[in-house]
């Protein structure tokens, strides 16, 4: 930047410049118009050099020229951040680096060049969101997604950054955070554009909180040789999963992704994987694959070698709910799905052979029921008679999504995270299925009906919907007195 020289500069457009005055007469500091904020100017060494930066704190704006200046470093009194005056760089990763403005000397007269020489501002922005999220500081990721925004970058890249950080840099790989990153990405379109910084801003703290403290996770190659045939990668992705081996399953991962297959491929060999055992992780871990699936719409698929081995440590080490007691015991639910499991493939033929299949009520209040031999042979008849899978998964969501509507705001908050839990699952089991179905993931609607069924003492009491109770808000009493009597 920034300071005079002996020699004036001076350039054609000097009427755009903003006269500060003599360079002999200048006080320590001055403040000028110009930029967003206006300009302080500093004169040191009695004039020597001169630098000008914004006069506001980057940080949270307070007026630096009341700032003091020490050994060629500007402190803002607020909250103590220091700036290099020259290059306007911080060494305080709170704040952000302040922007300067080029000193022209002109025959002895100080001018500033009001206009801003970062160049790179896009660029600056992006590499301050990725400060933020490594050092988890708020305000830092608020005012890059606003600057970014503001300069006209995509949402999409935005969720890229985020989306690369949080698979990166969590050893043990995809969690809540970039859930929610994923599902702020879902509802931009939905929003006002004003609101779209806070719904980034939300998704993008969480991942930053998620990988706080954690180790890396280092990244592996696809193998070198990487024309293996896509079924027999989708055959080792799965055994790997299955001996709990993350490494060897990235590997597989990766050259699956290499040989640059469609995107419902990919998310089978995700999905098939995610379904080889009941509910993983109270159902989270399917419902990673489905929202690392969903990042990647939103992204683009180009970034899956980057988003999607953040699975394999989660699928490799998720517990598998037929070593849970409650799936075992006093009903072997699982024994009760092997006779059914055994002919998947017969099922999956039959499955859709009538497009007009729709859930009854009846077909619902037997999800809803006690009987779980009734509900896995309610859902096989189902799809004997050729219901389409998608149907059959929308009907469970249905059922799963009752349950949270159903739950009772006098029960126990964990109570009402274990019925949230299967309706994500059964959700996520039908966006894979929309998307790319198999037999295999079949075994998701039969292990999300279980979940349903293992949850239906969380609606006692039941809460009733809206149309089931009595009166309306209308009908209460406005007087403070009556409301309280009530
Ligand atoms: S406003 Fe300057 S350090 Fe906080």
């Amino acid at each position: 930047m920034a300071a005079t020289t002996t020699a004036p500069t001076v350039p054609a457009d000097l009427d755009a410049l903003v006269r500060v005055g003599p360079r002999d007469e200048l006080a320590p500091v001055t403040v000028v118009s110009g930029g967003r904020h206006g300009i302080a100017v500093f004169a040191v060494a009695g004039g020597e050099r001169v630098y000008a930066v914004d006069n506001r704190c980057p940080h949270m704006g307070f007026p630096l020229h009341k700032g003091s200046v020490r050994d060629g470093i500007l402190t803002c009194h607020w909250h103590h951040a220091r700036f290099d005056l020259a290059s306007g760089g911080t060494f305080d990763q709170f704040a952000d680096d302040v922007q300067t403005y080029a000193v022209v000397n002109d025959d002895g007269i100080v001018y500033v060049d009001p206009r801003s020489h970062r160049a790179d501002r896009v660029d600056h922005a992006k590499e301050r969101l990725r400060d933020g999220l490594e050092q988890s500081i708020n305000l830092v990721l608020a005012k890059n997604v606003l600057a970014l925004l503001e300069a006209g970058v995509a949402p999409a890249e935005v969720l890229a950054i985020g989306g690369a950080f949080g698979a990166r840099y969590r050893e043990a790989g995809w969690r809540s955070g970039l859930t929610i990153l994923t599902a702020m990405g879902n509802i931009l379109p939905r929003l006002d554009p004003d609101d779209r910084v806070f719904a980034l801003y939300h998704g993008l703290v969480n991942v930053a909180r998620d990988c706080a403290g954690q180790p890396p996770r280092h990244p592996l190659d696809s193998l070198p040789e990487a024309a293996t045939p896509p079924d027999r990668l989708k055959a080792w992705f799965r055994q790997f999963v299955e001996v709990r081996d993350s490494d060897g399953a990235e590997r597989a991962l990766l050259t699956a992704v290499t040989n640059d297959p469609a995107p419902a491929v990919l998310a089978d060999l995700l999905a098939s994987a995610g379904t080889d055992h009941a509910f993983l992780d109270g159902g989270h871990t399917l419902d990673f694959v489905n929202k690392a699936r969903e990042l990647l719409d939103l992204i683009g698929w180009e970034h899956a070698a980057a988003i999607l081995p953040s699975l394999t440590p989660v699928l490799a080490a998720s517990r598998r709910s037929e070593e849970l007691n409650s799936w075992r015991h006093p009903v072997d639910l699982i024994a009760l799905l092997d006779p059914v499991f055994a002919r998947l493939d017969d099922l999956a033929a039959r499955a859709g052979a009538d497009p007009a299949w729709h859930a009854s009520d009846e077909f619902i209040a037997t999800l809803h029921g006690d009987d779980p031999a009734a509900i896995v042979a309610a859902l096989t008849t189902a799809l004997e008679v050729g219901a389409p899978p998608t149907a059959v998964t929308r009907a469970v969501s249905y059922a799963a999504a009752l349950r949270v509507a159903r739950f009772h705001t006098s029960n126990e908050f964990g109570d009402w995270i274990t019925v949230l839990h299967t309706f994500t699952y059964a959700n996520a089991t039908h966006q894979l299925m929309r998307r790319s179905p198999s037999a295999a993931l079949l075994r998701g609607v039969y292990h999300g009906a279980l979940s349903l069924y293992l949850d239906r003492f969380l609606n006692m009491p039941a809460a009733r919907l809206s149309h089931e109770r009595p009166a309306g808000l209308e009908t209460l009493p406005v007087e403070p007195g009556a409301l309280l009597a009530h």
